[in-house]
């Protein structure tokens, strides 16, 4: 064998193991380790390579498959139609060279293109039949996917019942996380020290993989419609066509879009779309471009991965260069450290930036970040801004490197770095910044949810030395915060009553609110429902703890920690002092409690509603049913669902007993 054939076997079998290592990291933990390009780079090398040497091509390579493999814990639905992925290019070139393909294959007839945006999220189907929401499915293998449809419910733009709708109706679209709320929900996950999500696709993926459709719904998710599988009581002749019919039928669609006959036209669409792109609600990172009659997409065909009749071209990121003028220690609700780029303010992807993250002292050494530096940055996700390389050839030696501090720039006390872990933290509770920041979650929409007392108001009142810890918001008094800059007396007394109302809040956002690490809202749900109060869950042994739902190894231990802590106590006794009287309805002799439910088919209200009256009574929602099921409560039509729980032996209810089970509580 020649060296170059040697070399060309060796590097496809790495190569598609790195690739699938990739995918799964992609689909299945939804946490990439590289970015799109360097993704599509990898990719693009691998089917070079096998199409060159065809006799190296590994069984089962990742280029033979689509997306990654149904997850386990939900139902599986096979595509009435395969769902295929798109060939895709970042070149001009390479798209001129597609419309020529075509043209050629369809010689002397005018080809008619759709340009639209390519939406940067969660590939999904979703069958109406008669115009009924019956389910919703990721693309999975392409061949089958999970079932998604309690999630897919919770989506805000979705109609669940369709008027004047084709009799079977396979709709094809992308679930998106809007870009405002991605960019919430990583400042909150920052917040309570959580791994914060790359970008909008993957806070998506992420939240559609919950099987709790409570969380799915908190996400701010929206769907965009750009294709057909399945479709009977309807004749489509060209896709410009869908777009009026999923206008008809309110189902949303792309609100922009170019037909094209000509490469030129194709350019000029893409350029054009590539201009106002940065105002959609959601991420677009590039174009699609699709033939428009189905008759000559048919002639045309597919291979088993893509259609031949459809191209993605991805724009580039948009990066830019500006100068890092400093190196600024941003300090968490925990103690963690963050140092933040300080940028000449420039404008990227939309709008201008001036900080970014910079993770951590390992990361601006891997990059050799220099304060000083010319510095090339470009928003992942088209949202979150950060430092992607230095240019080192611009530095004129008075740059200088940057070092964590050993002491914490808010307080001066010493910092550690926990075993094995990148961050670093501020051990002393008293910090200020820290304080700051633990105040404010207390007070927070999500926690106790006392209107006036943002980080604004929080930062004013520890300056003062009016407040050290949360207990001391229930000292304050009309005339200490006129004391104030800034403050009337009209927002003084709002202010006040908030603090008064605030007092009576539910038992779990009380716990929430108490910042405990890794604590989230669910768990805060999970362990007011399973203790009913305060006490009982301050004096919880870590296995008691543990069987909790939400309540893992970890939690279990950070609980114990938080409440072994003499000052947390205290804290909580003062609250208690102060007249706080977190209200809770005693769930534990609630039917409901510590159940696991699945619920299916068509019942007389929508199903996240009716997960809701379950998880309000401290019962769990599943997304299939297993032996750990209590009970499946089976509308009309229920399938497969009802067959598992038959065969597994599980309690099934029809909605009288579930709505007799209610009035009983
Ligand atoms: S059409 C058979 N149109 O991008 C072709 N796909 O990279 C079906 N996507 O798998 C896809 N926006 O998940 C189409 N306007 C659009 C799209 C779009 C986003 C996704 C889709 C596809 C992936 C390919």
């Amino acid at each position: 064998m020649a060296d170059s054939e040697a070399y060309a076997k060796a590097r496809v079998e790495k190569l598609a193991n790195e690739i699938r290592a990739h995918n799964r990291r992609y689909y299945e933990q939804t946490a990439p380790t590289i970015s799109d390009r360097e993704y599509d780079s990898l990719y693009r090398e691998l089917t070079d390579l096998e199409k060159k040497f065809p006799q190296f091509a590994v069984k089962d390579s990742p280029t033979r498959r689509v997306g990654g493999d149904p997850l386990k814990q939900f139902e599986s639905v096979t595509h009435r139609v395969p769902m295929l992925s798109l060939d895709n290019t970042y070149s001009e070139e390479e798209l001129a060279e597609f419309y020529v393909r075509i043209a050629k294959a369809l010689p002397d007839e005018s080809i008619p293109v759709v340009v639209e945006p390519k939406v940067d999220g969660v590939a999904v189907s979703v069958l109406y039949e008669d115009g009924k929401l019956r389910y919703a499915a990721t693309r999975g293998d392409g061949t089958a996917g999970d079932d998604i449809t309690q999630n897919f419910r919770t989506i805000r733009n979705v109609p669940r019942v369709l008027k004047g709708a084709p009799a079977i109706f396979e709709v094809r679209g992308e679930i998106y996380m809007d870009k405002a709320g991605f960019a919430k929900l990583n400042a909150e996950r920052a917040e309570a020290g959580k791994t914060l999500f790359a970008n909008p696709r993957n806070a998506a993926a992420g939240s559609l993989k919950q099987l709790d459709p409570k969380i799915a719904a908190q996400r701010p998710l929206g769907v965009v419609f750009y294709g057909t599988g399945a479709l009977e009581g309807a004749k489509l002749e060209k896709h410009s066509e869908l777009f009026g019919l999923l206008e008809k039928l309110k189902l949303p669609t792309a609100t922009k879009w170019w037909p094209a006959q000509s490469v030129d036209e194709i350019l000029g669409a893409i350029r054009e779309l590539d201009r106002m792109r940065h105002d959609f609600a959601y991420a677009t990172d590039g174009a699609v471009i699709k033939v428009d009659r189905f008759e000559q997409r048919k002639r045309l065909g597919s291979t088993s991965k893509s259609p031949r009749w459809a191209i993605a071209y991805k724009y580039e990121a948009e990066r830019v260069e500006t100068k890092l003028q400093d190196i600024l220690i941003q300090v968490g609700r925990t103690g963690s450290l963050t140092p933040v780029a300080v940028l000449e303010p420039v404008f990227v992807s939309g709008s201008t930036v001036s900080r970014a993250t910079l993770h951590n002292e390992e990361e601006i050494a891997r990059k050799d970040i220099r304060i000083g530096d010319t510095v090339i940055i470009e928003k992942a996700g088209e949202v979150i801004p950060a430092v992607v390389a230095v240019k080192t050839e611009l530095r004129t030696g008075a740059e200088k490197k940057f070092r964590m501090p050993k002491k914490c720039p808010a307080c001066g006390s010493s910092v550690v770095k926990d075993e094995g872990q990148v961050a670093v933290r501020c051990i002393n509770s008293q910090c200020p910044a820290q304080v700051k920041r633990r105040i404010t979650h207390f007070a927070s929409r999500g926690a106790m949810d006392i209107e006036g007392l943002g980080e604004m108001m929080v930062g004013q009142l520890v300056d003062a030395e009016l407040v050290r810890d949360v207990a001391d918001i229930y000292r304050l008094a009309v005339d200490r915060l006129l004391a104030l800059e800034r403050v009337g007396e009209k927002s003084a007394n709002n202010l006040i009553a908030a603090i008064e109302q605030s007092k009576t809040r539910p038992l779990w956002k009380l716990i929430f609110g108490l910042g405990i690490l890794h604590v989230g809202e669910t768990a805060a749900r999970g362990l007011a429902n399973h203790f009913g109060d305060l006490s009982k869950l301050m004096d919880a042994e870590i296995d008691e703890l543990e069987r909790i739902n939400d309540v893992g190894e970890v939690v279990a231990s950070s609980i114990r920690q938080f409440f072994h802590e003499p000052h947390n106590r205290e804290i909580i006794a003062r609250l208690q002092d102060f007249g706080l009287k977190p209200t809770h309805e005693a769930l534990e002799s609630s039917a409901f409690a510590g159940t696991s439910w699945v619920i299916t088919g068509a019942l007389s209200q929508p199903r996240d509603e009716i997960a809701e009256l379950v998880l309000a009574r401290g019962g769990k929602v599943a997304g299939s049913v297993s032996k750990k099921t209590s009970y499946v409560l089976a509308g009309d039509d229920a399938g497969s669902k009802l067959e598992k729980a038959r065969k597994l032996g599980v309690r099934v209810i029809l909605e009288p007993e579930f709505r007799a089970m209610l009035s009983s509580e």
